[in-house]
């Protein structure tokens, strides 16, 4: 937590120097560079060589409604918030939870979807906030999910991994009692394991946005109105339903 503060803080104060691509010059060019994690599934991953997922298919929808041509960028989560300080890509796609904290380093779009972070254990294990007690957990680093476990009281130890599959295979393998991550994650990791893991309670809720770099506020108002437009005449919908046999929208 203290390494996240700190992190973000400096992130903070670097927002106010560099220089980001103004939606002026990203449309002269033509192309709009957007960084994602590649490792987050069903919303981020690489399958084959293919970047895909419901992030990256929405992201390059509302490129084309742009009229852009993308260019991926992939990389560690945890280091995300930072390049976009250093103006290495216009913006980031990577289920950020809406937080206050990070509002503070970055700006964030209107919300792409809405979800929550769940306990998902192996059968017999834990499956709410008080059944954690005593137990150890493991969570993505960076991620709310850290955030809010060490809220849980009498939480035995948080193991952090760089991915969350690593958390997940943690849990199969019996490292750890409970795996915390989002919902939709988690249905698909019970689904695929069949009858060996079972989805517990959420512990919170969130919302999930684009995150531009702080005063990029062309750019920001031109991804919310094309993401408005997806929602609208029924894409989104259509990609969700893909992805996830429901709507995942924020209501
Ligand atoms: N929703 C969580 C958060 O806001 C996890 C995001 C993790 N994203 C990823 N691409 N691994 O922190």
């Amino acid at each position: 937590m203290k390494k996240t503060l700190l992190t973000l803080t400096a992130l903070a104060l670097l927002a106010t120097t560099a220089q980001a691509r103004s939606w002026e010059d990203i449309k002269k060019s033509g192309t709009i560079k957007i960084a994602t994690e590649g490792a987050f599934p069903p919303f981020n991953l690489i399958k084959g060589k293919e970047l895909t997922g419901f992030e990256v298919d929405l992201a390059n929808q509302l490129a084309r409604q742009l009229g852009l041509k993308v260019q991926w960028v992939t990389q560690p989560f945890d280091s995300l918030l930072i390049g976009l300080q250093q103006d290495r890509y216009d913006f980031v796609i990577a289920s950020h939870g809406i937080t206050p904290e990070r509002a503070k380093a970055v700006d964030f779009s209107n919300p792409h979807y809405c979800t929550g972070g769940a306990v998902v254990s192996r059968v017999g294990g834990p499956k709410s906030g008080s059944d954690l007690k005593g137990k150890t957990v493991a969570v993505q680093v960076g991620t709310t999910y850290l955030e809010n476990v060490r809220k849980v009281p009498g939480v035995k130890e948080v193991k952090t991994f760089p991915k969350d599959t690593d958390a997940q295979a943690a849990l199969l393998a019996g490292r750890v009692d409970a795996w915390v991550g989002d919902k939709f994650t988690g249905l698909d990791l019970v689904k695929a394991q069949k009858g060996k893991l079972g989805a517990g309670e959420l512990l919170f809720k969130e919302r999930i946005g684009m995150a531009v770099k702080k005063g990029n506020t062309g750019l920001l108002k031109e991804l919310n109105s094309a993401l408005a437009k997806s929602l609208s005449d029924g894409s989104y919908a259509k990609l969700s339903g893909q992805y996830f046999g429901t709507d995942v929208r924020c209501r």
